[in-house]
């Protein structure tokens, strides 16, 4: 939630601000804003409501000089989303100005304080009390900047990743970061700073990604020194970014998260290379090889995760259940860690999460770790705090996810999940060799089946222009179709904002059929498996009630075909695996829809792609 750059070097730091802006909006994009020190010294800082598009038009012919700035978009929790409320901030004289990308939780206390003290404050933000403070300390204690901050920092409770510039002086950039992540590029003379790696990947590979409650004190043409909140000096460690430019570009699609639908045969295939070998009957995950004894004897598991993430949780309940025979609980991170959980420290508890970020899972992990259980991770930003805050993972691989509702995150957690499932049962003895190497050559077939499904996207974007003006949906499906039905209720809900609800499909006649007339569509995942026959007599009781019948159905499927309205058929898989192929219909459903409903695919209204914030 909220992004933030930053540059210091020789280049005028306007272009690289509002590139990077665009490459971090799916991080927030109710309000933008810039400020930059000109070589007159003299500070230009606009903001405005909007996206970074409106600030870009508001900023078009102003003076945006100067070689040191800084960059925000932001997510709004304290205040509305406004002009005023965007950042930067600025202190009481003026000169030193902040952006932030977290809450910083006792604002109110600290506000208040310097309010006896004289402070006058323009905004609602908790950020604005953040550089009053820092301000303060320099000049009561008089500080250099990077004093100051850390002196200020260690009065705030909450998260944090921030930049702070003086207009006094245009040749020191100042940043930190606790529990938001900030990543430091590291050029020729110059320094690039962000909220992930992406406005920084084409300038420099080599970053440093700060620490929790460190201090990066970027001086011009100087070298990068890195201080902890108690005053210690660190080394800074560079490193090599993997990432490659074309993969957060749009690629000729028309919105990011098209691109990412279209890229799941290649990130489930990613997400899958080098760790498997059907032939061999093995899977190889090197992360958390030490923690396999664990596994094997672990008498539970508990799945944390929050949102697409969650739902990946429970087809790996159902994956884990079946083949390992050790008992799964899904947990909602939120919920998890306010409810005094009992956890074991036998408990091997799996994190899941697309940007290693989320604010609620990293708390329930860190709840989790102190009981002592065994934390396993299973992330797709490579480095995030979630990653490093666990005690072993296995990463997705999916690459950079733009699209704030997440897609091929989801199919790569799910593909992670199952390696994990039956390698771990495998192991342990319930999974006989045939029926593993049998699963792990299915799996393997994986990718070419959901290239199949894109075949179908004209088919469901004739289906997407009959019910694009419903005002809601009913998604239903049983055992591992259940979580899909949740996952496509979620993707509709996100972005088209038409009211969606996922059910289990026998749940149905206990409320929701109350819901279904003839206005109400209702996609079954109706795939052959153990409850194939059930589900048909679902349908027959929506048909029954007139509800329009979106069907998923296997390849030349006949009997569902003759009572569902439309069908969409996908080719045939284990049942254990089924998520994987159907969930891609679902997404192109949810997609057409949206664009139809002339609605921001990319960016949806109030939704954030890494929610930092409780
Ligand atoms: C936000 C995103 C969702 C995501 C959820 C969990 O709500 O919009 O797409 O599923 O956070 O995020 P995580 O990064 O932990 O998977």
């Amino acid at each position: 939630m909220c992004g933030i750059v930053g540059y210091i070097g020789k280049r005028q730091a306007t272009p690289v601000l509002l590139k990077g802006l665009h490459r971090l909006e799916y991080r927030g994009y109710d309000s933008s804003g810039i400020a930059t020190i000109a070589a007159t010294g003299s500070l230009n800082l606009y903001k405005c409501k909007g996206k970074v598009s409106d600030l870009e038009n508001f900023t078009e012919k102003k003076d945006v000089s100067g070689t040191i700035g800084i960059g925000h978009t932001r997510w709004a929790t304290h205040g509305e989303p406004n002009d005023t409320n965007a950042h930067p901030h600025t202190s009481q004289s003026g000169s030193i100005v902040l952006i932030h990308n977290g809450i910083i939780e006792n604002y109110t206390s600290i506000k208040e304080n310097l309010k006896k003290r004289g402070h006058t404050f323009q905004s609602q933000t908790d950020t604005e009390v953040l550089v009053h403070l820092i301000e303060e300390i320099k000049t009561k204690d008089n500080l250099k900047l990077g004093h100051a901050v850390i002196s200020a920092l260690k009065q705030v409770v909450g998260a944090y990743a921030i930049a702070v510039l003086d207009k006094s002086n245009p040749n020191e950039l100042i940043v930190a970061k606790k529990g938001s992540p900030l990543v430091i590029g590291v050029g020729d003379d110059e320094y690039f700073v962000a909220s992930d790696a992406s406005p920084i990947i084409e300038y420099t590979k080599n970053v440093v990604y700060l620490e929790d409650e460190q201090v990066g004190i970027i001086k011009r043409e100087g070298e990068l020194k890195i201080r902890n909140l108690k005053d210690k000096e660190v080394t800074p460690y560079v490193q090599a970014l993997e990432l490659e430019l074309e993969a957060i570009e749009k690629g000729g699609y028309d919105h990011f998260m098209l691109k990412e639908i279209y890229e799941q045969p290649r990130s489930i295939r990613d997400s899958m290379r080098g760790r498997l070998n059907a032939d061999k009957a093995v899977v190889q995950l090197g992360g958390i090889v030490d923690y396999e004894p664990k596994f094997l004897k672990a008498k539970r598991i508990l799945i944390i995760a929050c949102g697409t993430s969650w739902h990946a949780g429970l087809v790996a309940e159902y994956l884990f259940e079946e083949y390992a025979r050790i008992p799964v609980e899904v947990e909602y991170a939120s919920e998890f860690r306010y409810r005094n959980p009992i956890i074991y420290e036998d408990d091997i508890v799996i994190a899941i999460s697309q940007s290693g970020e989320t604010a609620d899972t990293l708390a329930a992990i860190e709840l989790a770790k102190s009981k002592g259980a065994t934390i396993i991770g299973v992330c797709n930003v490579v480095g995030s705090s979630i990653a490093r805050a666990t005690h072993a993972g296995s990463y997705t691989h999916a690459g950079p996810e733009i699209g704030v509702a997440s897609t091929k995150a989801f199919t790569a957690q799910v593909t992670v999940l199952t390696l994990m499932a039956l390698h771990v049962a495998y192991k342990k003895g319930t999974l006989v060799e045939s029926r593993y190497r049998q699963l792990l050559y299915e799996l393997e077939t994986i990718p070419e089946k959901v290239d199949k499904v894109l075949k179908l996207d004209n088919a469901t974007k004739k289906i997407a222009s009959v019910f694009k003006n419903a005002r809601n949906f009913l998604y239903l499906g049983r055992g591992y179709s259940f979580p899909v039905a949740l996952e496509g209720a979620l993707k509709l809900k996100e972005i088209s904002y038409i009211h969606a609800e996922g059910y289990p499909a026998a749940e149905m006649k206990h409320g929701p059929i109350a819901l279904i007339d003839e206005e109400m569509p209702v996609v079954v995942i109706a795939t052959k498996g153990a409850n194939y026959e059930k589900v048909l007599s679902t349908i027959q009781e929506i048909k029954a009630r007139k509800g329009k019948i979106i069907a998923v159905v296997n390849e030349g499927d006949k009997e569902v075909a003759n009572s569902a309205d439309y069908t969409i058929e996908i080719p045939e898989t284990d049942e254990s695996l089924v998520p994987l192929v159907s969930v891609v219909p679902l997404q192109l459903l949810s997609y057409h829809i949206a664009v139809m409903r002339g609605c921001n695919v990319d960016q949806p209204r109030n939704l954030a792609k890494s929610v930092t914030v409780e």
